[in-house]
């Protein structure tokens, strides 16, 4: 990288902007971000950015609307210095499980998102991992997805696995396990699993496999209420699984999803950093691998 690359962090994951920035040897850039009394954000970049590169390293992680307007307030401010090329480092898309208008009446919220990004002047935008294949065309910038399966799957090794299997949560993840699989060199089966689009209650209805005294590795995009993981860790138990590792690539663990997978059938589970598990949220069986050197790389 050179003199002529700034590296900027939103609030919404700094430890892993440090980390990258430690990789590269280069200091995040100064920048204020405040808020107002009535808590309206306020972005003050403190930086010489003319004709440089920007980076600005911003997960879309909870509360999602507000790191949204803050990266985009980072991006306009930029700009308005004149920025040269301005990047969008979004390692955890928020909003990209709304890819479509799954009822009559909602909105196509990763569409919008998109949008948002690109008003606010960013050039091209780098990720890890899209819930779905249909957030890239939203963007009419290019979209750069990086994939922490390598990451994942070597978390693998240290675990003496007998007889394993892959398995792909849902008929949605298809392509996504099916990667996985073939990156770590294991056969896979394929869960049904149905969703309420209401409830959002998660029931698994089969698999075509045996699993019988098998070492299983479920593979996922995200954990965010820990339904799928648990629903899907219960069947495989009560179909005679041996152990089960549950890996995914973003941990969103929503309310108590946490306490709920502490208390489930799966033996660990591996995350990585895209967003920030509070210390609060962490739990013995769970392991964090960071995705600091994947983006120091790609950038
Ligand atoms: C579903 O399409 C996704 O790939 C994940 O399985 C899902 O988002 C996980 O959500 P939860 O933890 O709430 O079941």
């Amino acid at each position: 990288m050179s003199t002529s690359t700034i590296l900027l962090s939103g609030t919404s994951n700094p430890s892993l902007a440090s980390a990258v920035s430690s990789i590269l040897k280069i200091p995040l850039g100064f920048i204020e971000i405040t808020r107002f009394i009535d808590n309206e954000c306020r972005v003050h970049i403190l930086e010489d950015v003319k004709g440089k590169h920007v980076f600005v390293i911003q997960s879309l992680s909870a509360v999602a609307d507000q790191h949204l307007v803050e990266l985009c307030l980072i991006g306009q401010a930029a700009k308005s210095l004149g920025a040269g090329c301005l990047t969008a480092v979004i390692p955890w898309m928020g909003y990209s499980k709304q890819d479509k208008a799954f009822r009559k009446g909602e909105a196509v919220s990763a569409q919008l998102v998109a949008k948002f990004i690109e008003v606010a002047g960013f050039d091209a935008v780098m990720t890890i991992e899209l819930h779905s294949e249909n957030v890239v065309p939203f963007f009419r910038i290019p979209v750069m997805e990086l994939s922490a399966h390598e990451l994942l799957g070597a978390s693998l090794k240290r675990l003496n696995l007998l007889g394993t299997i892959v398995v792909s949560p849902d008929t949605g993840g298809k392509s996504r396990s099916a990667r996985f699989a073939k990156t770590v060199g294991l056969p896979i089966v394929y869960l049904e699993k149905d969703r309420d689009k209401v409830t959002g209650n998660v029931s698994v209805t089969g698999i075509k496999r045996d699993v019988r005294g098998k070492d299983v590795v479920i593979f996922d995009d995200i954990i965010n209420t820990g339904a799928t993981a648990i629903k899907t860790s219960q069947f495989l138990k009560s179909h005679g699984a041996r152990r089960i590792f549950f890996l995914a690539t973003h941990a969103v663990l929503a309310g108590d999803a946490s306490v709920k997978l502490a208390a489930s059938p799966i033996d660990r589970i591996v995350v990585t950093d895209t967003i920030v598990v509070p210390k609060e949220k962490r739990f013995e069986k769970l392991t964090i691998v960071s995705v600091a050197s994947l983006l120091a790389n790609a950038l």
